[in-house]
C-alpha cells in the first residue's frame, strides 16, 4: 500500500475534446513534440488515415488490425508521465467518444477562435461537467483573423455555462497577431513565425512594466490597447481559484497557434500544474484511492473484431487504483472470476506495445475473448467491490432494421443484440410490440455502416435501414411513471429499450420542453443508467 505514489502521481490522464478541424490532432503532434516523443517533422497519425471516407476504414482496420480511433498516447514531459486519450471525432464519432472521456481525469478544449463554442464540444463538455472533471480551454488558430477575445470568452461562459479565468491574453490576431500577455509574470511573449512549426520561433519576453520595450516590438497602438484591455480584464473576470479549476467550476483559458507551436508549452506547463493526479473513483464500497488501494480498473471500451481471422476484441481498461504486473492474477468481478489479463498492451497511435508494468491513471488494452462488457471492474482476488457504471449516452441518429431474408431469424436477432451489447449501437423496440420492429440509434452515423457491415460478414446477415426522422432520446427518470397518459407533442414517440425500460423519442428539441411542461412531474435524463 502506498508503494507506488511516486509512479502515481506524477500521471496525469486527460481527453482532448473539439469540434472537428479546431487543431486536437495539431496540438496533440505538438504536445508530442515537446514531450520527445516525436521529432519535428513527425506525425502521430497521416492525415490521409486520419481522414479516410466509410469504405476505407474498413480496409484499414482489417489492414493494420487496429483502428486508429482507438489510440491511447503517452508520453513524458518534465518529471510526467502523461496520458492523452483519444476522443475520435469526424466520421468516428460514436458513443465511444463519449465513454473515453468516463476514463479520462480532466479535459483539455480546444476552441477554433474563429469559430468558438460548437456542436460537438458542446456535446462532448456535456459529459465532462457530468463527471464535474477540471476544464482546461485552449484556444486555438490565433495567427488566424479571430473573433473578439472578450466575445469568445463571453460565448463559453454563456454557452457552456463555466465560469472563464485568461491565464494568458491573446495581443491581436490573424496578420496582426503579435503573441500573448503573461498575466501571472505581467510580460508579453512574442510571437514570430515558425512557418507552420517548420522551424523554431524566436520569442522574446518583453515586461510590460518598461513600455518603452513594449512600445517598439509590438507597436504603440498595439501596447496601448493591450493595456486598456489588461484593465477591464482585471476588473471583469473571474478570480484563479484552483478548488474551483479542480472541481470543474471554472476554466483557464489559454491562446496559442498550435500549427506554429506558440502557445503550445506555455500551456502544457500551466495545465501540468493545475490539472490532477489519478482521481478516486466511485466504487460501490466507497471512493477506491488511486495511491491507498491494490490494482483495480474498470472497462470503458470494447473494439471488436480487429482482427477477424481471430474474432479477438480488445478490451479497454482505465487503472483506477495501485500497480499492475504482466502475469499477475485479477478478479473480473462481474464474472466472478480469477484470471490473467492476457498480453495487456499500449496502444500508442497504431503500433501495439506489450506492457510489463502499469499504473494507476494509464490505459491497458488487452484481449477479451468474448467475456467482458463495457463498465466491467477488475480487482485483486481477494477484494470485491464495483465500479459505478457507465450511463448510456443519447444517441442521435436512429433507423428502423429491417431483415431482407426473414429465414434468419435467429441469427439476425443474435447478431444484433451482440453488437448493441458490446456498444457500438442501441437497439429499442416499438413500445407495443416485441423484437419484431427493431429500432436502432446511434450517436455517429457510421456506425448504421458498422452495422450492416458486420451483421453481413459475421452472421451473414443482409438487413435495411430505413432511417427515422428523431434526433432526441430521452430516458425517463421516474419509475412509477403511467406511460399510457403522458401528454407528448406529435412528433413524439415511445419506445422501449431491451430491458422494458421506456423511453421518449423527439423529432425536435423544443418538444422535450413542451412535454415536461404538459406533464408534472416527469423527470428526463439525457444519460441512461442501469
Ligand atoms: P482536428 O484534429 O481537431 O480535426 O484538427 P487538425 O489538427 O487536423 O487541424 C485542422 C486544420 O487546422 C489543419 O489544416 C491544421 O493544419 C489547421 N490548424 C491547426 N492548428 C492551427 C493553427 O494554430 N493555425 C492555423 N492557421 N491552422 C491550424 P488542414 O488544411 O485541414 O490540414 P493540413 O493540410 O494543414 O495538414
Amino acid at each position: 500500500m502506498g508503494n507506488y505514489d511516486k509512479e502515481i502521481n506524477r500521471r496525469r490522464t486527460f481527453a482532448i475534446i473539439s469540434h472537428p478541424d479546431a487543431g486536437k490532432t495539431t496540438l496533440t503532434e505538438k504536445f508530442l513534440l515537446y514531450g520527445g516523443a516525436i521529432n519535428l517533422a513527425g506525425s502521430v497519425k497521416g492525415k490521409a488515415t486520419a481522414r479516410h471516407a466509410v469504405s476505407d476504414w474498413m480496409e484499414i482496420e482489417k489492414e493494420r488490425g487496429i483502428s486508429v480511433t482507438s489510440s491511447v498516447l503517452q508520453f513524458e514531459y518534465d518529471g510526467f508521465c502523461i496520458n492523452i486519450l483519444d476522443t475520435p471525432g469526424h466520421q468516428d464519432f460514436s458513443e465511444d467518444t463519449y465513454r473515453t472521456l468516463m476514463a479520462a481525469d480532466s479535459a483539455v478544449m480546444v476552441i477554433d477562435a474563429s469559430k468558438g463554442v460548437e456542436a460537438q464540444t458542446r456535446k462532448l463538455f456535456k459529459v465532462c461537467v457530468m463527471r464535474k472533471i477540471p476544464i482546461f480551454t485552449f484556444i486555438n488558430k490565433m495567427d488566424r483573423d479571430a473573433n473578439d477575445t472578450f466575445e469568445l470568452l463571453d460565448e463559453i461562459e454563456k454557452e457552456l455555462g463555466i465560469a472563464t479565468c485568461p491565464v494568458n491574453w491573446p495581443i491581436g490576431s490573424g496578420k496582426r497577431f503579435k503573441g500573448v500577455y503573461d498575466r501571472h509574470k505581467q510580460e508579453v511573449i512574442t510571437f514570430s513565425d515558425t512557418e507552420k512549426g517548420t522551424k523554431e520561433g524566436e520569442t522574446r519576453h518583453i515586461p510590460v512594466a518598461g513600455r518603452e520595450e513594449l512600445d517598439t516590438v509590438i507597436g504603440e497602438e498595439a501596447a496601448e490597447t493591450l493595456m486598456d484591455e489588461i484593465d477591464l480584464l482585471d476588473g471583469a473576470s473571474a478570480e484563479f481559484d484552483l478548488e474551483a479549476v479542480q472541481a470543474g467550476e471554472l476554466t483557464p483559458v489559454f491562446f496559442g497557434s498550435a500549427l506554429t507551436n506558440f502557445g503550445v508549452e506555455f500551456f502544457l506547463q500551466h495545465f501540468l500544474k493545475m490539472t490532477t493526479t489519478p482521481l478516486p473513483r466511485k466504487a460501490d464500497i466507497g471512493l477506491i484511492s488511486p495511491t491507498e488501494n491494490d490494482f483495480s480498473a474498470f472497462v470503458f471500451k470494447i473494439q471488436a473484431n480487429m482482427n477477424k481471422a481471430h474474432r479477438d476484441r480488445i478490451a479497454f481498461m482505465r487503472i483506477c487504483s495501485g500497480k499492475y504486473e504482466a502475469s499477475m492474477e485479477v478478479k473480473h468481478v462481474q464474472g466472478n472470476k480469477i484470471m490473467r489479463l492476457s498480453q495487456p498492451q499500449q496502444i500508442m497511435a497504431s503500433e501495439r506495445k506489450i506492457l510489463e508494468e502499469a499504473y494507476a491513471g494509464d490505459i491497458i488494452g488487452v484481449f477479451d475473448p468474448g467475456i467482458f462488457s463495457i463498465g466491467d471492474t477488475l480487482c485483486m482476488p481477494k477484494e470485491q467491490f464495483c465500479y459505478e457504471g457507465i450511463p448510456t449516452f443519447a444517441p442521435e441518429h436512429f433507423a428502423r432494421v429491417r431483415q431482407i431474408d426473414t429465414m434468419k431469424r435467429k441469427q439476425f436477432v443474435k447478431g444484433i443484440t451482440q453488437i448493441a451489447q458490446e456498444g457500438a449501437i442501441q437497439i429499442f423496440q416499438e413500445f407495443n410490440t416485441g423484437m419484431e420492429e427493431i429500432i436502432v440509434g446511434v450517436v455517429g452515423v457510421l456506425q448504421f455502416d458498422v452495422l450492416k457491415y458486420r451483421l453481413e460478414n459475421e452472421y451473414n446477415v443482409e438487413i435495411k435501414l430505413e432511417p427515422l426522422p428523431y434526433e432526441h432520446i430521452r430516458w425517463i427518470e421516474n419509475k412509477d411513471i403511467d406511460l399510457t397518459k403522458l401528454t407528448g407533442t406529435s412528433d413524439m414517440k415511445k419506445i422501449k429499450d431491451l430491458k422494458g425500460n421506456p423511453l421518449l423519442l423527439f423529432i425536435n428539441s423544443w418538444s422535450i420542453g413542451m412535454t415536461l411542461e404538459r406533464n408534472e412531474g416527469l423527470v428526463l435524463s439525457e444519460f441512461g443508467r442501469d
